[in-house]
């Protein structure tokens, strides 16, 4: 099923699966005014902000199974605790930049040209939660290590592999810290043809290690440069934060002097019916080296 930003406003957005509306809380939308006042009322399953975590009310009872159209894959969609779906749809246009940058490293054709590969693409995703930029990248035919902190992350991740029909697909399931994890295959020396990161402004990593993406991320993107070949290799970062945003990631990627390094980096988001741009953080996506 197709997923449809309708209209946002006043705090919230209202969101449609196929023709499954969802009302929930969006704090990018606190200063826009809703555009389509009528459609709120088509909503069949509302967020509610409460002191003690959110709570879902069902106008409507939420369809089973209710899947998103991913490109290469689907994912399917479930109400969490935290007001969340099981998928973050302005994630798209990183799934489908993981999938050619897997491909072309691959070697598989893309467009009628035959590119010289590599064998099979690893891509590391950390902070993984629902997944599914590790089922992008499994689709496109890469092996996966998937890491994420919480333990019912993970298995959820691992269900949403399993009922989009990638249950068999190489992708490893590892709770860890993402520092630790990431220390760890440096190490080991470890290699990855591609290294993926969204991490949360703040929170906690295993064990409620303190995250904060000002202090925490530099050393933990040395390390993840560590794990990519100098020669040729890609990046993706995404995230939320006042502080730090495209232009610093750049800056700090530069001094490594990469082989040909180009940048696509910007705002990623979602556009409204009324063709509003819902702001949802940053992407950095970063290739280097030897390219068709
Ligand atoms: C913003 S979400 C990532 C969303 C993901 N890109 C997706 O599309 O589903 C951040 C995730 O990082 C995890 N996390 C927070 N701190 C962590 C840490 N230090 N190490 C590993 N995972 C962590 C959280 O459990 C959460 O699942």
């Amino acid at each position: 099923m197709r997923y449809q930003l309708i209209d946002c406003g006043r705090g919230r957005k209202l969101e449609a699966i196929g023709d499954y509306c969802i009302d929930r809380p969006s704090p990018a939308a606190a200063d826009l005014q809703p555009r389509l006042p009528d459609r709120w009322a088509e909503a069949d399953a509302v967020v509610h902000r409460r002191s003690r975590g959110d709570g879902w009310e069902f106008r409507r009872p939420w369809p089973e199974p209710l899947r998103v159209d991913c490109g290469s894959f689907q994912m399917p969609a479930r109400p969490t605790p935290f007001g969340h779906i099981g998928l973050f749809p302005e994630q798209a246009a990183n799934w489908q930049w993981i999938d050619r940058t897997i491909r072309e490293i691959a070697g598989r054709e893309i467009a009628g040209r035959e590119i010289a590969g590599r064998g099979t693409p690893r891509v590391l995703n950390l902070f993984g939660y629902t997944g599914a930029s590790s089922l992008a990248a499994a689709a496109a035919g890469a092996e996966v290590a998937h890491v994420d902190a919480a333990k019912p992350n993970v298995e959820a991740a691992r269900a949403a592999a399993e009922a989009s029909g990638l249950g068999e697909a190489p992708i490893r399931y590892l709770v860890d810290d993402a520092r630790k994890f990431a220390a760890r295959e440096v190490r080991r020396e470890r290699v990855y043809d591609l290294v993926i990161l969204d991490p949360p402004a703040y929170g906690h990593g295993h064990r409620g290690v303190p995250w904060r993406l000002e202090r925490d991320l530099w050393p933990l993107l040395e390390d993840c440069l560590g794990l990519i070949p100098r020669h040729s290799g890609a990046l993706l970062v995404t995230g939320h934060s006042a502080e730090v945003g495209p232009a610093e990631i750049r800056r700090w990627l530069g001094r490594f002097r990469f082989p040909r390094l180009e940048f696509d980096s910007g705002r990623a988001g979602l556009r409204d019916l009324s063709g509003r741009f819902l702001d949802a953080g940053f992407y950095v996506r970063a290739v280097w080296g030897e390219r068709p």
